[in-house]
């Protein structure tokens, strides 16, 4: 019933976006620029919603709330984690709210959930945590500032073969960035020599990692290559650790998300010695990112940046940059062409929005996870610049 009352509501709020006729930016010149802000601030993947509204308040206490003579307003919404509320939170907030630019995407399901109605409202949506490569396909308007999980799991496929580890376990949460991690993983490790010996795939409410850890264990391959969501990174390192899978011998790789640094110094020695392949690091060492790790943990009390945060924080500077390039004006044609092709450092190192896809271009690194002074943290060792989405490389 809920399910079919939420349906009836996304079905209204498409008629009244038809008969808008997109007319979100008609909003008279003198209001404020809303930009209506979608994560779960609650539930199994609050950390990603603390992130990124951290990451988001920071950027705008910083660059000021006003950009090209307009006040920029955020209207955060809590749509829980992977459920059906940001289809009705999207349409409220064209809708009722008049927000110019969605923001936000904790999770793909959400993402995909929301791509019609950007289409529709021609409200720009900027993706600033989901990873799945499709996203971006699925309408016009949409730009990312987060990543695509191929980008980094090709690499860490061609790494592993590369560096010895010839025979792996692949252990991915069963939804679609875990199956694009596991799909690109073994692609580019099997061209380079490796051989995947499993694929595994837990569920992504309430995983139990446990029986699935127990399989890697009996299978004794070279490596285990782990996605799970962020959020998730602590419960497979403690069952990792029950199962005794520390002393087996199985080198731990994957993409960066198991590793997350808002919460690695809690994962114990266990961790130590993991390989991942990721875009942030919040031990990247440059000045930009030395200072964004030190302003943010000012701004929380304490709390270390992880990769979710820049998506949030790149996420407000392509907002603010669109509206620079087009004068302050809200159409939503003009903010995502101006959008197209922008290129900027970041504390993760150097990125820019491929003007033909809207997708993020940016370095992957390979890391390992070391104690670091006294603190667990994922450390950079070699660099591939400038990696495209290899989901939209052609052939
Ligand atoms: C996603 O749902 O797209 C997602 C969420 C968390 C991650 C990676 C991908 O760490």
């Amino acid at each position: 019933m809920e399910r079919r009352q939420a349906l009836a509501g996304i079905a209204a709020a498409a008629a009244t976006l038809a008969m808008l006729g997109g007319a979100a930016g008609g909003a008279a010149a003198q209001d404020a620029v809303k930009v209506g802000l979608i994560l779960p601030m609650t539930g199994p993947f609050a950390s990603t919603g603390k992130q990124i509204e951290s990451a988001v308040k920071l950027y705008v206490q910083q660059n000021g709330a006003t950009v090209a003579g307009r006040k920029v307003e955020v209207v955060l919404k809590d749509d829980t984690g992977p459920a059906d509320t940001t289809k009705r939170l999207a349409p409220e907030l064209i809708v009722n709210d008049k927000v110019s630019v969605l923001a936000g995407f904790g999770l793909t399901p959400l993402a995909m959930a929301t791509a019609p109605l950007a289409t529709q409202g021609k409200v720009p949506m900027v993706v600033m945590a989901a990873g799945t490569s499709v996203i971006t396909e699925r309408s016009p308007y949409i730009a990312r500032t987060s990543f695509t999980l191929a980008q980094s799991s090709a690499i860490m496929g061609e790494w592993a073969a590369k560096n010895g580890i010839k025979k792996v376990v692949t252990l991915v949460t069963d939804y679609a960035p875990g199956h694009d991690a596991e799909k690109f993983f073994k692609e580019h490790f099997a061209a380079a020599g490796g051989t995947v010996a499993a694929e595994l795939r837990v569920p992504l409410q309430n995983p139990d990692f446990a029986p699935f850890l127990q399989r890697v264990k009996d299978a004794a391959p070279q490596g285990l290559y782990i996605f799970v969501p962020s959020g998730q990174g602590a419960i497979v390192m403690k069952q990792f650790v029950e199962r005794g899978l520390d002393k087996s011998g199985i080198k731990l790789i994957g993409p960066g998300d198991v590793v997350d640094d808002d919460i690695l110094n809690g994962m114990g020695d266990a961790v130590l010695g993991t390989i991942t392949a990721h875009f942030y690091s919040a031990a990247h060492p440059s000045p930009k990112n030395k200072a964004y790790v030190e302003a943010f943990k000012k701004a929380t009390g304490g709390m270390r940046p992880n990769f979710m945060s820049v998506g949030g924080y790149d996420g407000m500077h392509l907002i603010y940059e669109a509206l620079r390039k087009t004068g302050g004006k809200t159409d939503g044609d003009a903010l995502i062409a101006a959008m197209k092709g922008t290129a900027w450092e970041s504390p993760r190192g150097p990125i820019s929005i491929d003007p033909e896809t809207r997708e993020i271009v940016q370095n992957v690194y390979i890391r390992e996870t070391k104690r670091v002074d006294g603190e667990i943290h994922n450390v950079e060792f070699a660099t591939f610049q400038a990696v495209k989405d290899p989901a939209k490389v052609k052939k």
